[in-house]
């Protein structure tokens, strides 16, 4: 049976693709699984060095990245990326290379995103230092039916991972976690025999 499957974040800078792409990374080595993270910051280092945020450019570096999710999705291996692919198209086109795609959309408000700001890039790109900035100046196109929407705005990172894992585990790409859950019947024992020891 194929293990492989794309998670694939999308949302405006700072949203918290990278943090959730990465607690969700740890969590599937834990359980054994091979995992790639690949992020628009490093990918913008290497694959894409030299692109740039036209249109066109973040086509190609989302293509980019779709094409080398696909590989490692064919080869059993989670590829979870994390880039803002703003273009609805575009993610689209690489939801249908690779077939197996779980789409997550970091929702966040943009009052939210100038708070948080860590790399000053909003309060930049609203004085118009920086031209074309997503979500001030450029196009964002949420997902209109993505598999999890996290919004991080109002959740704390621990929910936002956990609502991702459910989903994975809910849609069979992820074995369920062993223990934890337990049958109707299983309760009542644990619970009759917590009430012989007096604890409860
Ligand atoms: S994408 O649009 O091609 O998906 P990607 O995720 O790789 O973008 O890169 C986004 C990162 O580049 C942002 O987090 C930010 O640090 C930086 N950046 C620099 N200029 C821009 C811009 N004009 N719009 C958005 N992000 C920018």
């Amino acid at each position: 049976m194929a293990k492989g499957f794309t998670l694939w974040f999308t949302g405006l800078s700072g949203a918290g693709k990278s943090t959730l792409a990465q607690r969700v990374r740890d969590i599937l080595l834990e359980r054994g699984l091979k995992v790639e993270v690949l992020d628009g910051d490093v990918v913008r280092q290497n694959l894409s060095k030299g692109l740039g945020f036209s249109k066109e450019d973040r086509d190609t570096n989302i293509r980019r990245i779709g094409f080398v999710c696909n590989l490692l999705t064919r080869n059993d291996v989670v590829a979870i990326a994390a880039a803002i692919s703003p273009y609805r198209a575009i993610r689209d086109e690489n939801r249908k290379l690779i077939g197996r795609f779980v789409e997550v959309y970091c929702k966040c408000d943009l009052d939210t995103l100038k708070e948080r700001d860590p790399k000053g890039l909003y309060e930049k790109a609203l004085k118009g230092e920086i031209k074309n900035f997503t979500g001030v100046s450029d196009p964002y196109e949420p997902p209109e039916h993505p598999e999890v929407m996290v919004d991080t705005a109002a959740e704390d990172v621990d929910t936002s991972v956990a609502k991702i894992i459910a989903a994975l585990e809910e849609m069979n790409y992820i074995p369920a976690a062993a223990g934890g859950e337990y049958s109707a019947d299983e309760e009542e024992t644990i619970k009759r025999r917590l009430q012989d020891l007096g604890y409860i």
